[in-house]
């Protein structure tokens, strides 16, 4: 949707065309590699996108909070007195989770009329929620004159998420969203949030998103027991060494696993976080050396791992990867995100990408009976306001 387009639904939606509202963007964000890593402690390389979530704002001296969304028609507005509850409407909880966060703060929320569009798909791995979050933060932080840092933005929200929303998510989505640098991706130290920007060039190869088109149901409950599984990891390696989390292993320790963890399962998860970080650190490397062949290949063995050691891929994205993997010019391709559906990302070589698209979804319908929807992301700055005037 155009900028003229989205403010004439806002006049449509609140009246006065005399007080201009500002518009603000947050990207959604794509994971290069580095899954399931975060909330353990290790190493992730996510890049913000093009594609994300806009917002019109507008201050009102009503002591009113109006929130809409141009997606869909679902309007609704709740009195600012204290802080909020859980609205039983899904997205709405996301603005306000991340509202009490600043009114914890003691600082003084007022009127607002607010109207959302997003242009992710919602639910399929690209940061829809965070994406939501932290163009409300952001937004806030500006209004209020609130004075937050970046890093304070992104912590809000995934408390937001956390506590209010109820998904036990890791700082990776909101941190993406909130530092993504045009044309980088971020290599994040998820313990430290020590991080840095490492530009991505890919030569004559470009990223292309592949969604599902899958409905994702139980991908919450899934998340939290393997947040367990990996907890519970922890706890049986204590008589091994006193480690914090899985990250604190480095790769060559995959094999002391086996005496110190008998239940396979627990076995296998670990043995994917222990792996995949290694696979972040060297994907980082060579990505700087140019060396894309073997950055696909890393992409590659991160999805047989999410597959088999973490078991969070199902048949339709373990289709669309190792289906694409049999095309020409296909470099590496994994599923990104949570997933449990959701989509994969893919480096393919410019001149093979149009071939790539029309055949995998011809394979793909022919296997699943869903249409597959590709994106072809540019890389994006993090969550800002677009325009200066108040
Ligand atoms: C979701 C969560 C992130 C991260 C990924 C898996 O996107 O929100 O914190 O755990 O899954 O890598």
């Amino acid at each position: 949707m155009d900028r003229e387009n989205f403010t004439e639904k806002f006049f449509e939606k609140y009246g006065n065309r005399n007080i201009m509202p500002v518009l603000f963007f947050s990207p959604g964000r794509v994971n290069l590699i580095g899954e399931h890593t975060d909330y353990n402690g290790g190493f992730v390389f996510p890049c913000a996108l093009n594609y994300g979530t806009y917002l019109l704002i507008r201050r009102t001296d009503e002591n009113l909070l109006r929130f809409s969304t141009a997606n869909f028609n679902d309007d609704s507005e709740t009195a600012i007195n204290g802080l909020f509850v859980n609205s039983g409407k899904k997205w709405i909880n996301y603005p306000l989770g991340v509202i009490n966060e600043f009114i914890k703060r003691g600082i003084k929320i007022k009127g607002l009329e607010m109207l959302y569009y997003g242009d992710v798909p919602n639910g399929a791995g690209l940061s829809s929620s965070a994406s939501i979050e932290m163009v409300t933060a952001v937004a806030l932080n500006d209004f209020f004159k609130a004075g937050l840092s970046t890093i304070e933005l992104v912590k809000m929200s995934q408390k937001a998420e956390n506590e209010f929303v109820g998904m036990n998510c890791g700082i990776m989505d909101q941190f993406a969203v909130g530092f993504g640098k045009k044309d980088n991706a971020i290599f994040l130290n998820c313990d430290t949030l020590e991080y840095e920007n490492v530009p991505i060039n890919l030569n004559d190869n470009t990223l292309i998103i592949t969604n599902t088109s899958k409905r994702r149901g139980l991908t919450d409950s899934k998340y939290n027991e393997r947040r367990s599984e990996c907890e519970r990891a922890v706890e049986l390696l204590q008589v091994y060494k006193p480690v914090r989390n899985l990250s604190e292993l480095n790769i060559e320790e995959i094999s002391i696993l086996e005496k110190y963890i008998t239940d396979p399962v627990i076995r296998r998860r670990a043995t994917h976080v222990i792996s995949e970080n290694g696979r972040v650190l060297e994907a980082v490397k060579v990505l700087k050396e140019n060396n894309i062949l073997r950055f696909g290949k890393l992409m590659n063995q991160s999805h047989d791992s999410l597959k088999s050691d973490y078991e969070v891929t199902g048949m339709e994205l373990d289709t669309l990867v190792y289906e694409g993997r049999k095309l020409p010019g296909v470099i590496g391709t994994r599923m990104t995100g949570a997933s449990f559906g959701g989509c994969t990302v893919s480096i393919v070589r410019k001149s093979e990408s149009a071939k790539f698209m029309n055949e995998l979804a011809t394979v793909y319908h022919a296997r699943t009976g869903l249409i597959p929807e590709f994106y072809q992301p540019e890389i994006s700055s993090g969550a800002a306001r677009i325009e200066n005037q108040d």
